[in-house]
């Protein structure tokens, strides 16, 4: 029995060091690795118009790189282009929704043709839509999978022969908190995000021998502004009011600023994951190490969300309470006017 025991601990012992040794080897390739740099690179942002890529655009520019931004509303994206480029920096603004695989091969192809071959792809258009399942249709959850997992697909499909070609590429996949934990009363917007993070982490893995690194980003909520734009169904006022609440409140938020500082530091290493901001780190070890738990904390935090069903959807823009007009989403709000979540007409 002792002599079982002692074995069972050299077992353990031994299993101990060589998973410190793994793990000590990772970091010195790491820290070996060849710095990237944006300088004088192609980074094609989706979904630039708006939010985080904008956010994102900004500091690529800064750090002298190219950047081409899409989106499908041209008002937008105009003000984007005009903004970018007032700041220095050459900007290209290319209409384009990414769920169709013509218009995103004719954007790719205005790249190519404007600068040569893309070096870096930022998979960062998305939709959210927040609402009680039964409030849910088949087409919320298909246009959820075909912004976040066709979509990327489309683009990576793109530039990958090029990428291929030249020995060299970077692909940054911008999932989410909700492609780590499917979140209550997200669950198209969940289903559609882990199906993101299937995809990037298998282009990673086969990608990496032709010289080409793909980082799965999943930052948790941040401030990007985005709450405005997003979509709410079952008791709308309701939903967009716990949502916008969530999205300002510091802690449970991240500005837009410092998680795009993180995910393209992670790009830069060439990171396989990036999970960005404390409750994304949280729910990832949790649902891993103690998925039960896990599970009934989820189940109790959808008991204290509003059940009413109701399939019209609603922007948030169109849900205003006094409680999203209040100094609870003050943060959220100067947030949006920041990063051109607001509608403001060129003309
Ligand atoms: N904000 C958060 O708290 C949070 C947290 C975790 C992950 N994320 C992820 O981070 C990314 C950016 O979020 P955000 O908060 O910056 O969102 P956002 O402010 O709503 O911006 C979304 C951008 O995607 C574009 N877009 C949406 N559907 C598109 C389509 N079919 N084709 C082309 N462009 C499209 C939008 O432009 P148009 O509408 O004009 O097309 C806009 O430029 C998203 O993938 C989101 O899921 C956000």
């Amino acid at each position: 029995m002792a002599e079982r025991r002692h074995t069972e601990r050299k077992g353990l012992s031994l299993g101990t060091l060589a998973a410190g040794m793994g793990a000590a080897a990772v970091g010195v390739r790491r820290m070996l690795r060849p710095r990237f740099s944006f300088k004088d690179r192609t980074v094609v942002i989706t979904g630039g118009s708006r939010g985080l890529g904008l956010v994102m655009a900004r500091l690529l520019l800064q750090e002298g790189a190219r950047v081409a931004i899409c989106g499908r509303d041209g008002e937008s994206l105009e003000r984007a282009r005009v903004e970018l480029e007032r700041g220095g920096g050459e900007v290209l603004a290319h209409r384009c929704d990414v769920r169709d695989q013509v218009q995103v091969e004719a954007m790719v192809g205005a790249v190519h043709a404007h600068w040569g071959a893309v070096d870096v792809l930022i998979n960062n258009a998305g939709i959210i839509m927040v609402g009680p399942l039964e409030s849910m249709t088949l087409e919320d959850f298909e246009e959820a999978i075909d912004v976040h997992l066709w979509g990327p697909l489309y683009t990576t499909l793109a530039v990958v022969p090029e990428m291929k070609r030249r020995g060299e590429g970077r692909i940054v996949n911008i999932s989410s908190i909700g492609g780590k934990v499917s979140v209550p009363h997200l669950v198209p917007y969940s289903a559609s995000k882990f199906a993101l993070v299937g995809l990037s982490d298998g282009l990673r893995t086969e990608l990496a021998q032709d010289g080409i690194r793909v980082t799965t980003a999943c930052p948790g909520l941040m401030r990007t502004g985005s709450p405005r734009n997003a979509f709410f169904k079952g008791n709308h006022e309701k939903e967009y009011a716990w949502f916008h609440v969530s999205d300002s409140t510091m802690g449970l938020s991240m500005s837009a600023e410092r998680a795009a500082g993180k995910i393209l530091d992670a790009c830069r290493r060439g990171d396989a994951e990036a999970l960005v901001g404390l409750p994304t780190k949280l729910a990832t070890a949790g649902r891993a190490l103690a998925p039960n738990l896990t599970a009934l904390l989820l189940e109790s935090f959808n008991r204290l969300l509003p059940q009413d069903s109701d399939t019209d959807r609603h922007k948030g823009s169109e849900s205003e309470t006094p409680i999203t007009r209040s100094w609870l989403t003050e943060m959220s709000r100067r947030a949006a006017e920041r990063n051109n979540e607001n509608e403001v007409s060129l003309h």
